[in-house]
C-alpha cells in the first residue's frame, strides 16, 4: 500500500518557571499552543505538541530556600500541579519536558561543548546589573535610580551588580547573518509589528551575551568547568531540541525540527527571535519557522503577574464551569498579538450569551426536538430543498474561513465566523418553527428535513470548534452518537450531509449552564480566601465545637453532576434519614468507588446551593493538591453513629 504523505507540524510553548503555579496568562500561551495542535491534526499534520518546565537558576533557588525546599523538591511538587491544571484544561501536549531531566542536561552540555570548541563560546569576566525575578542581565542603557541602583524596567524591582568570570557566547558576530536572515524570513516574528522591533534592536548592535554564573548553584555545569552553571536561558531555550530527541531520539528530532511555530509572550521575544536563532545558526540547526509573540493578560489594566499580586486562579474557573469555558473566552475575546483585560464581567457575559444562550441553545433544543417529533431518530430527510440549502452551502464557506483563520492563528475571527453561522442557524429554526410543523401529519417530510438541516450543523459545528473546546464538542458528538470520535474526521472530508440516517441519538445534557455574576463573585471570593495559617487560625471552644453533629454516613447512590468535572450528587444514609449531598471529589473518586462506602459527614451545616443542587450535609476530607482525599473507616459501622 502506498503511503501517504503527512506534512509535520511542530509547536511549542514557553517552557515554565517552577516558582509558583501557572495562572490565567500562563495557561493563555498553552490553550492556544493547544488549539493550533488540535486544528494541525484534525488538517492531516502530523503534529509534535511540547510544553514543560524551565527548572533551573536564581529564581527556582530563591523560591525554593523560602520555603525551605530544595530547588528539586520545589520543581518535583509544582510540575505536578502543572501537569494537574494542563489535564484540567483539556492540554494535549506530545511531551512534558523537565530541564532537570538528564536527557535535556546532556543535550545542552553538548552543544554547550561544541560552540566551545569552535569557539563560539570563550571565557571572560562580566561585571552588570542583574534582575534575579526575571534571570536577566539589564541593558546597559538602562539608567541609574536615584539610590545609584538600576531599575529592571520588565519587573520594576531594584537589579544587583553581578561580577564574575565567565563564559560569553558571541552574540556580536551573528548580528549580521541575523538581520539577513530576518530579511528573507519576514514572517519569522509574528505579529509584523514585533518583527520590526526586533529588527531595529539588532541593527543597534549586539554584544556578547554572559552565558554562565558562578553564583548560580542550581543548574547545568559547564563540562570540564563544573564552578560554572550554565545560564538559565541558555539552557532553556535547548529544551525546544531537547524535548523532541536531540541527542537521544535523532529520527524524531529530524523529523520535527525545525519548530513551525514557537508560541511565547511577547516579554520574552528577545530571547527567542534574537538569542536563539544565534544559538542555532552557531551551533549548525536550521532556524525555526516562526516566533509569535502573543500579547498579555491584564488585570485591571496591569499585566497579571505574581508580583503585583493580581494573578487569576484558572482552577476557580475551571471548577465551577469545566475548561471550555475559560479556552473559549480567552480565545474569543482578542486577536492573539494583543492585550486583553480579564473582567469578571466579560467572561460571564460571554458564557451566558455565546455558549449557554447560542450555541448551547441551539444543540439542546435541535436534540428535544428529534426526541420529541421523531422518537430521538435521525430520520432521512429526503432532498434538500432550496429554501434549505443555505444552511449547507453557508457551512462549506465557513469551514473554508475557519481553515484559512485557524491556518494563520487568527483563532478569534475563526470564532466570530462560526458564531455567525450558529446565530443563522437559530434564525433558521425560527424561520421554520418545527413545532408548528409537528403539528400537521401533512408536513412530516419538511419537518424531518428541517432537524436533520439542524442536527447536521451543530454536527458540522462542533467539528469546526473542536480545537477551541474539545470536551463539550465530544459531548455533542455522543449526544448525536457518531460512531467515530471527532479526531478520526479528516478536515477535508467534513461535510454537512456527513450526519448519517437512523441513528439514535441520546438524551441531550446542558453542555454550559448559565451563571449570575454575583454568584461567582461570592464562589470566587471564598475560594480565593487565604488559607489560614496554625499561628492565625482562630480557635475554637470545646462548646463550639460540640455544635458540630458529625455523623458517620453511608453512601447509597452517587453520580457525576452534569457540566462539572469535579462535582458529585449523592445520596447518603446518616441513620434512618436520607440525605442529598455535592461535594468536588470527582477528580479523585468515581461514583461507583463511593456507593457502598462509609464516611464523616457534618449534618446540622446551614444547607448549599450548589449548581442548582441542594446539599444537605457536607463530607470531611484531605484536601491535597486540589483533590480530595476522604477518610474511610477500617470496620464496618451504623450509618448515623456519632463521630466526636
Ligand atoms: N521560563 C521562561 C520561558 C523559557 S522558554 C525557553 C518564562 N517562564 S514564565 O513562566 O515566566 O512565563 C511563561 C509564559 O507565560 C511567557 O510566554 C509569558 O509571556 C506568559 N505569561 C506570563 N504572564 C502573562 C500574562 N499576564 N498574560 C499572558 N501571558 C503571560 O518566561
Amino acid at each position: 500500500m502506498a503511503k501517504t504523505f503527512k506534512p509535520t507540524f511542530y509547536i511549542t510553548t514557553p517552557i515554565y518557571y517552577v516558582n509558583d503555579i501557572p495562572h490565567i496568562g500562563h495557561a493563555y500561551t498553552t490553550i492556544i499552543a493547544d488549539a493550533l495542535a488540535r486544528f494541525k491534526r484534525l488538517a492531516g499534520s502530523d503534529v509534535f505538541f511540547l510544553t514543560g518546565t524551565d527548572e533551573h537558576g536564581q529564581k527556582i533557588e530563591k523560591a525554593a530556600a523560602e520555603k525551605g525546599l530544595s530547588p528539586k523538591e520545589l520543581a518535583d511538587r509544582v510540575v505536578v500541579r502543572i501537569k494537574d491544571l494542563w489535564k484540567a484544561l483539556d492540554i494535549s501536549n506530545d511531551y512534558f519536558i523537565r530541564t532537570t531531566e538528564p536527557f535535556h542536561e546532556r543535550g545542552v552540555q553538548k552543544i554547550f561543548q561544541r560552540l566551545l570548541e569552535k569557539g563560539d563560546i570563550y571565557k571572560g569576566t562580566y561585571q552588570g546589573w542583574y534582575c534575579v525575578g526575571e534571570e536577566n542581565f539589564l541593558a546597559e542603557d538602562v539608567p541609574l535610580a536615584a539610590d545609584g541602583r538600576k531599575i529592571c524596567p520588565d519587573c520594576g524591582r531594584p537589579a544587583t551588580i553581578v561580577e564574575e568570570s565567565t563564559y560569553f557566547f558571541r552574540l556580536s558576530a551573528y548580528a549580521g547573518p541575523l538581520l539577513d536572515f530576518y530579511a528573507q524570513h519576514q514572517n519569522f516574528v509574528r505579529p509584523q509589528s514585533r518583527m520590526n522591533e526586533v529588527v531595529s534592536f539588532v541593527r543597534m548592535g549586539l554584544k556578547d551575551l554572559s552565558i554562565t554564573r558562578t553564583t548560580v548553584k542550581w543548574g547545568i555545569p559547564v563540562p570540564g568547568d563544573p564552578a560554572h552553571s550554565i545560564y538559565v536561558w541558555f539552557d532553556a531555550l535547548h529544551n525546544y531540541l531537547t524535548g523532541i530527541g536531540y541527542d537521544w531520539d535523532m529520527k524524531l528530532c529530524e523529523k520535527f525540527w525545525p519548530a513551525d511555530i514557537h508560541l511565547i509572550g511577547k516579554d520574552i521575544l528577545r530571547f527567542h527571535a534574537i538569542f536563539w536563532p544565534a544559538f542555532l545558526m552557531a551551533a549548525g540547526f536550521a532556524l525555526p519557522r516562526c516566533v509569535f509573540g502573543h500579547g498579555w493578560w491584564l488585570k485591571d489594566e496591569t499585566k497579571m503577574s505574581k508580583s503585583k499580586g493580581n494573578v487569576l486562579d484558572p482552577y476557580v474557573i475551571i471548577r465551577a464551569f469545566g475548561p471550555d469555558p475559560l479556552r473559549y473566552f480567552l480565545l474569543r475575546e482578542i486577536p492573539i498579538g494583543t492585550d486583553g483585560n480579564f473582567s469578571h464581567e466579560g467572561f460571564i457575559h460571554r458564557v451566558n450569551s455565546d455558549l449557554a444562550n447560542d450555541f448551547g441553545n441551539l444543540v439542546h433544543r435541535t436534540l428535544t426536538m428529534i426526541r420529541t417529533y421523531s422518537q430521538g431518530i435521525i430520520e432521512d430527510p429526503g432532498d434538500e430543498l432550496e429554501e434549505d440549502a443555505k444552511v449547507r452551502v453557508d457551512f462549506d464557506g465557513l469551514k473554508e474561513k475557519a481553515y484559512g483563520f485557524y491556518d494563520s492563528a487568527a483563532i478569534n475571527k475563526a470564532l466570530e465566523e462560526i458564531w455567525a453561522y450558529i446565530n443563522a442557524v437559530n434564525k433558521y429554526l425560527a424561520a421554520r418553527e418545527p413545532w408548528k410543523l409537528a403539528k400537521d401529519p401533512g408536513q412530516r417530510k419538511r419537518l424531518t428535513r428541517v432537524l436533520y438541516q439542524a442536527a447536521a450543523a451543530i454536527r458540522g459545528v462542533s467539528y469546526l470548534l473542536f480545537p477551541v473546546m474539545p470536551a463539550s464538542c465530544r459531548k455533542i458528538w455522543e449526544f448525536l452518537s457518531e460512531k467515530n470520535p471527532i479526531e478520526a474526521l479528516p478536515w477535508a472530508d467534513l461535510k454537512l450531509s456527513g450526519l448519517a440516517v437512523g441513528q439514535q441519538t441520546r438524551e441531550p445534557r446542558p453542555l454550559f449552564p448559565r451563571v449570575d455574576l454575583k454568584d461567582f463573585l461570592a464562589e470566587e471570593a471564598r475560594q480565593t480566601a487565604p488559607a489560614k495559617t496554625e499561628e492565625t487560625m482562630d480557635i475554637v471552644t470545646f462548646e463550639e465545637f460540640k455544635k458540630m453533629d458529625l455523623r458517620v454516613a453511608k453512601i447509597l447512590k452517587a453520580e457525576k453532576v452534569p457540566g462539572t468535572t469535579k462535582l458529585l450528587k449523592m445520596e447518603a444514609d446518616i441513620g434512618g434519614e436520607k440525605r442529598q449531598m455535592v461535594a468536588g471529589v470527582a477528580d479523585t473518586y468515581a461514583p461507583e468507588d463511593l456507593v457502598g462506602k462509609e464516611l464523616i459527614v457534618i449534618v446540622n451545616l446551614k444547607p448549599a446551593v450548589i449548581r442548582g443542587i441542594e446539599s444537605q450535609a457536607m463530607l470531611l476530607a484531605a484536601v491535597i493538591d486540589d483533590k480530595a482525599v476522604i477518610p474511610f473507616f477500617d470496620r464496618e459501622l451504623p450509618p448515623g453513629a456519632k463521630v466526636k
